[in-house]
């Protein structure tokens, strides 16, 4: 092992259920790898951040950068700034980033330039489309990776398509389904979570979440989404949980009257018990989310995905995914085809198997120790 450990870096609600895992099969077992928290502070609201702590029972984080919103500019900057000296003043041995967020590019630059080594985990997804700053986030990042961390066969392809070494590239499956797995028995019952909302569920219910800029930020392909999905609700009451983004458009392009006039009942962020149990539950989910799309193909959930790409394929190859975008006519055929033969059956694609993390723990001992050997020769 080397001198120092690794600094595990989250900053918004997507890679909070990555880390719980890794963090823990990280300080498991007799040669625990010393790893700290650090929190960018990119999502700071109590439903979008300290719940999820609470939920998943990852410890408290070991440093707080309370970065903030902005724009991407400013925010991925103001965290480059606060995660410097703290960088400085740890001396890890590497950081470990997650997921595709602000936060995870901001950190890994400020490692790489400092000789640092990157670890990505969930490395390689491609939707091909620059359009997303998550795309640019995910392609920078593994660019400047020393180990990358796959949860499907495809990244790896699209990995050497880039000039990344494949001997930097290890297919260890998914964390945030290890995270599903380790949580199902404590999901929270929908009934539960839908009691306030005034929804009549006895029939059943569908799930819907918005967030991406491309669906929430155009009132046009806002108020298309929320018409269809209206359509929908006629037929199954839609539960939907509100991004504080997708909250402040809704009202900003005065749309509320849409979701009154359709079956559509709005809830505040919910933690990830209850999202588990609200997924768990649904006859159907409409989603833009990455993460969803992996959840439900993991809870063979049909899944409706409200975008025009997925740079998760392997929910559509194998699991319960389709891709529809915005197309009005795509949405209600495939929320049709759920409603009268329950959509796709779809399998558990490789290593979602609940042991994503112990490989990377596995993995990470065997590279730290090949580390300290070059370090002290
Ligand atoms: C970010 C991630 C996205 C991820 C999503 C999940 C990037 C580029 N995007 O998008 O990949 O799927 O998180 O939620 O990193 N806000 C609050 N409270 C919070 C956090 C945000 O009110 O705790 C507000 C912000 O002020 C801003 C908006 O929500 O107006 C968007 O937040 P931001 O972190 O910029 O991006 P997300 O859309 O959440």
């Amino acid at each position: 092992m080397p001198k120092g450990g690794i600094l595990c870096i989250v900053g918004a609600r997507p890679n909070f259920m990555k880390i719980a895992p890794i963090m823990k099969a990280l300080r498991a077992g007799a040669a625990p790898i010393p790893a700290k928290i650090v929190h960018t502070g990119q999502h700071y609201d109590e439903a979008m951040n300290k719940q999820f702590f609470a939920d998943l029972g990852i410890p408290h984080p070991d440093i707080n950068l309370e970065a903030g919103s902005g724009s991407h500019a400013v925010q991925t900057a103001e965290v480059m700034r606060r995660f410097e000296p703290v960088l400085d003043q740890e001396q890890p041995s590497a950081i470990l980033v997650v997921g595709d967020v602000n936060s995870t590019i901001a950190c890994a630059l400020v490692a790489a330039k400092k000789g640092v080594a990157v670890i990505h985990v969930e490395a390689g997804l491609r939707s091909f489309d620059r359009g997303m700053p998550e795309e640019i986030n995910r392609v920078l990042t593994d660019q400047i990776s020393d180990l990358l961390y796959t949860t499907e066969r495809a990244a790896l392809t699209n990995l050497t398509r880039e000039g990344i070494d494949p001997a930097r590239v290890q297919f260890v499956g998914n964390v945030m389904i290890d995270t599903l797995h380790h949580n199902l028995k404590h999901a929270v019952p929908a009934a539960q979570t839908l009691a306030d909302t005034g929804m009549d569920f006895s029939q059943g219910f569908g799930v819907l979440t918005l967030h991406r800029p491309s669906n929430v930020d155009h009132e046009e392909s806002l108020r298309g989404l929320l018409e269809t999905v209206g359509q929908i609700s006629q037929r199954l009451p839609v539960a939907f949980p509100l991004h504080p983004r997708t909250r402040g458009r809704i009202e900003h392009f005065k749309l509320e009257g849409l979701l009154a006039q359709g079956r559509i009942f709005t809830l505040p962020p919910v933690g990830y018990l209850h999202m588990l149990g609200l997924m768990r539950e649904a006859k159907l989910v409409l989603t833009d989310s990455g993460g969803i799309q992996e959840e439900t193909t993991a809870l063979g959930v049909p899944c409706i995905t409200l975008r025009e790409n997925t740079e998760r394929p392997v929910t559509v190859d194998e699991g319960t995914n389709i891709i529809v975008g915005q197309s009005r006519k795509k949405i209600l055929a495939a929320a049709e085809e759920i409603f009268t033969s329950g959509g796709k059956a779809g399998r558990i694609p490789e290593y979602w198997d609940g042991h994503a993390a112990e490989r990377i723990a596995a993995h990470l001992r065997g590279w730290l120790d090949a580390l300290g050997a070059r370090e002290a020769a």
